[in-house]
């Protein structure tokens, strides 16, 4: 007698075989009540989901995060409450652009999503591998993205279309100039920093705001590829992320970040010569130390990828008290847009899902029924079903109430259009002039062109017209490499190298 388990259908009952269809005679045809062969084919035809609009391939680990420091006079949030208090995290990194079968070692900015399970609910910290983005107002994000993506009539990536955006874009150039230098490839997430990227907020017991951002500088050193590198490792495998990750745990050799906060007094908003809620703008270190918060070892490959990774649902609204938005706009609108797109891919309890469901606090809300409502639907007592009641039905607790946000007196509604000055070209000056080497703008200046060159003139003229406002240099630098074409291919393998031309 086999020892193995015995194989059911969905509803339990055991099955007689897994092999053979029941027939009539032995070559058939079919009998239409083979209802487990049906089952079985009805659950592969729906073994998808829908991959993610922006993000779609990526990687994910389990650990957990460290106090190292005492921030508590930044912020009430129990996870930071005292040195030494750990808490669970889910991480999740992509790729932007590309599919969910994307070649992992391609040029593209990187999401670095973390999802603490805290005792006040999930915080969920969704941010990338640069500290800023290309636009700073959501209006422009589905277009950006659109350019990202296949072209409707050649199906496939668009350099002309990317730079174009850009072009009319200025404000891109301080991430452009990111993705563009060595840090546009790298080796894998555990070679890449993190941060929030956006301006957050922490209000501490006594109700005091600080503006912050959020850091997570990677322990095992930076390291990128070339373009030539990562076309030989796409070449090779297209899941060299993966491998990775998956090598680093099964030698024993977890990747380990550093938190840090930026902090502002909140009052202070006011005193920058920048706009401190623009998403294209860093806060210069010098003027804004970083404060060393605690250590994050993500050391567990999940034992299902689809259930815990595919299936994890990051939401930019899920903060905690003591950690808060801030005015910046964008912000604003991935707090709409991130619940709506779980809600749309995976359903409309995706946070009861096991990645998602908060494993150190206690979810208790009136929102009833629905589609996939396979968790309980009452508090013990089924007349408790609406707020306010007379049973002991889950109330709101005013101490957790956000300390009231002083905005501008002068503050009128009206769509402000930020007009492109000279302060979008002084941070990424900034970068090319002091931060990198002679070395590192060459290349640079190669990875650029390298991906300019199957453009459009016009389109050409007009980026370069934008590089040169950060530095003239920049753009005699990319303007020598692409005359001379002394460049390499970019590492985008599908791209659509005929330039439609724009009509004048
Ligand atoms: P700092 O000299 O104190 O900081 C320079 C920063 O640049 C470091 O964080 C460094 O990261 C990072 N860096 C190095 N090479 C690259 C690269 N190829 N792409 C992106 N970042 C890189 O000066 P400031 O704080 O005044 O910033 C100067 C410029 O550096 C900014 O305008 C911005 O472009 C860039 N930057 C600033 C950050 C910030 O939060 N202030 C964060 C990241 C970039 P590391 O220390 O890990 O080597
Ligand atoms: C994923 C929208 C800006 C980081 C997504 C998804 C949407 C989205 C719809 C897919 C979610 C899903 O299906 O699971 C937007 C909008 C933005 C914006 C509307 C601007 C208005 C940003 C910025 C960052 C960012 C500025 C980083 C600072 C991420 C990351 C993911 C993601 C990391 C993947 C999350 C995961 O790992 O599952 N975004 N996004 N996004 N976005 Fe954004």
């Amino acid at each position: 007698m086999s020892r193995k388990p015995t194989l059911t259908s969905t509803s339990g009952a055991p099955y007689p075989t897994n092999q053979t269809s029941k027939t009539a005679g032995g070559r058939g045809p079919l009998l239409v009540e083979d209802h487990q062969l049906f089952e079985k084919l009805a659950h592969q035809n729906r073994e998808r989901i829908p991959e993610r609009v922006v993000h779609a391939k990526g990687w994910g680990l389990q650990g957990h995060f460290t106090v190292t420091k005492d921030i508590t006079k930044y912020t009430c949030a129990k996870m930071f409450s005292e040195v030494g208090k750990t808490t669970e995290v889910l991480s999740r990194w992509s790729t932007v652009a590309g599919e969910r079968g994307a070649a992992d070692a391609e040029r593209d900015v990187r999401g670095f999503s973390l999802k603490f399970y805290t005792e006040e609910g999930n915080w969920d910290m969704v941010g990338n591998n640069t500290p800023i983005f290309f636009v700073r107002d959501a209006y422009k994000f589905p277009d950006f993205i659109r350019t990202q993506k296949r072209h409707p009539k050649t199906n496939m990536r668009s350099p002309e279309a990317m730079f174009d955006f850009w072009a009319g874009q200025p404000e891109s150039v301080h991430q452009v100039t990111i993705l563009m230098s060595d840090r546009g490839i790298p080796k894998s997430p555990a070679h890449m920093n993190g941060y929030g990227s956006h301006t957050f907020s922490m209000w501490n017991a006594a109700g005091e705001r600080h503006w912050v951002k959020f850091h997570f500088r990677t322990h095992q050193g930076h390291e990128t590829l070339s373009d030539a590198e990562a076309q030989e490792i796409i070449g090779r495998t297209r899941e060299s992320y993966q491998e990775e990750l998956w090598h680093m745990i099964e030698e024993g050799r977890p990747p380990k970040w550093t938190m840090y906060i930026q902090v502002m007094p909140e009052a202070d908003a006011a005193k920058t010569d920048f706009n401190p809620f623009d998403l294209t703008k860093v806060w210069p270190h010098d003027d804004f130390p970083l404060i060393e918060v605690g250590e994050l070892v993500m050391d567990t490959i999940p034992e299902n990828y689809f259930q815990m990774v595919e299936n994890a649902a990051y939401n930019v609204n899920n903060v905690v008290p003591g950690i808060g938005f801030s005015p910046d706009k964008m912000l604003q609108a991935r707090i709409f847009s991130y619940a709506d797109a779980h809600r749309y891919r995976i359903g409309t309890h995706y946070e009861a899902l096991p990645p998602n469901a908060p494993k150190n606090a206690n979810v208790q809300h009136y929102h009833k029924d629905g589609s996939m409502r396979f968790f309980t639907n009452d508090f013990g007592n089924p007349n408790a079903y609406y707020e306010p009641n007379q049973y002991d039905g889950p109330v709101a607790d005013e101490s957790v109430q956000e300390p009231p946000m002083q905005l501008d007196a002068e503050a009128v509604a009206a769509r402000f259009l930020q007009e492109d000055s000279d302060i979008d070209y002084v941070q990424p000056r900034k970068l090319y002039l002091e931060v990198l080497d002679d070395a590192h703008r060459d290349r640079l200046h190669k990875n650029m062109a390298g991906g300019m060159a199957p453009v459009s003139e016009s389109v050409k003229e007009r980026w370069l017209a934008v590089l040169k406002c950060v530095h003239p240099d920049y753009e005699a630098g990319v303007r020598r490499a692409l005359e001379t074409g002394d460049h390499g291919e970019p590492a985008l393998p599908v791209t659509d190298q005929t330039p439609v031309e724009a009509a004048e």
